[in-house]
């Protein structure tokens, strides 16, 4: 098989460093010219450098390939407009976004502030939006465009980041959404949660409980480049009837997520009283659920 996206442009969002880096990287293997979008920030998303951007593209260009650097921030609308701009101005137009961005402020609920939620959310969550919507306006004239968005298991639910979770649980709505907003112009808008060793994964809290160091080995085999053919192949045409849809990828392993549906029902005409209820519930439709979290004794402080 050829090149699969040779002479397309892409846009790849956060591609200065980790997943986003070795997406770009593939996507110029595979012919696209690559927009390498970054910020440079610090993993909190404070700071801004110019340096993981250029040094992407100048890596793509030694290899052979065509790139330019674009340092604005998701996290704006006007950054997001910039963004895919620099793409149409520089190369005549766009095919691809991957929006992956993303900082990291994991705390748990209690103290989470409303800034650290609101810079997450402002970067994953609007940060997606921003560049979509710029995007998508160009996709629907040219009637055609692949968009490959970034979620996390953590939208299933992880302790101490809520802020993280609460957007990454929104990238996946948005996604469903705008699929069905985009398709009938025939383009596509899928999403990847992602595992790879990143210096996100180096920032991982999982509390005492967890081994770290088995979890460290376990993490450094699953490489940032294991991610990338799988947005190659969203991007590409053979991908065309895959649309909203919610993939796992780590190493090398790609899973399809099914989308939630009701798993038990009961049903009482005209409604429930809150004693049939609290009888009812947990004989069947509660029945054998467990607590993710259950309730521990507070430790006595030495
Ligand atoms: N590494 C994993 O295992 C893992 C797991 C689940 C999800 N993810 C997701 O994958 C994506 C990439 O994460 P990574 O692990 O490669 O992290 P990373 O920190 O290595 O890379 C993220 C990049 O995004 C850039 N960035 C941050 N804020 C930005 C902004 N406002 N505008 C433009 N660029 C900005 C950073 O400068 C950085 O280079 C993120 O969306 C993350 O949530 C990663």
């Amino acid at each position: 098989m050829g090149r699969v996206l040779e002479g397309k442009v892409a846009v790849v969002t956060g591609a200065g460093r980790g997943i986003g880096r070795a997406h770009a990287i593939k996507l110029a293997e595979q012919g696209a010219k690559v927009v390498v979008n970054d910020l440079g920030s610090s993993l909190d998303g404070a700071d801004a450098a110019t340096g993981p951007a250029d040094d992407v593209v100048e890596e793509i260009r030694q290899a052979g390939g065509e790139a330019i650097a674009n340092t604005n921030s998701v996290a704006t609308a006007e950054g997001g407009e910039a963004i895919i701009k620099s793409a149409i101005d520089a190369f005549g137009g766009l095919d691809i976004l991957v929006n992956n961005a993303g900082n990291y402020r994991p705390r748990m609920i209690f103290n989470m502030t409303a800034e650290d939620f609101d810079a997450v959310v402002k970067v994953h969550l609007y940060g997606h939006f921003n560049c979509i919507s710029a995007a998508s306006k160009a996709f629907r004239a040219q009637r055609g465009g692949r968009i490959i968005n970034t979620a996390s298991e953590a939208w299933l639910g992880e302790a101490a980041v809520s802020n993280y979770g609460a957007a990454k649980a929104g990238i996946v709505g948005l996604t469903r959404v705008v699929a069905r907003d985009l398709g009938k112009y025939g383009v596509t808008c899928n999403c990847i949660c992602p595992r790879a060793s990143t210096r996100m994964t180096d920032a991982l809290s999982f509390g005492e409980s967890v081994d770290r160091s088995a979890l460290d080995s376990e993490l450094a085999a699953l490489k940032p480049d294991a991610i990338s053919p799988l947005v190659i192949f969203l991007a590409s045409q053979q991908a065309a009837n895959v649309n909203g849809h919610v993939f796992l990828a780590y190493g090398g392993t790609i899973s399809l997520f099914s989308a939630p549906q009701p798993e038990r029902t009961i049903f009482k005409e005209g409604g429930w009283s809150v004693d049939e209820l609290m009888e009812a519930a947990p004989k069947s439709l509660t029945a054998d659920v467990v607590n993710p979290a259950p309730g521990q004794p507070a430790k006595v402080k030495a």
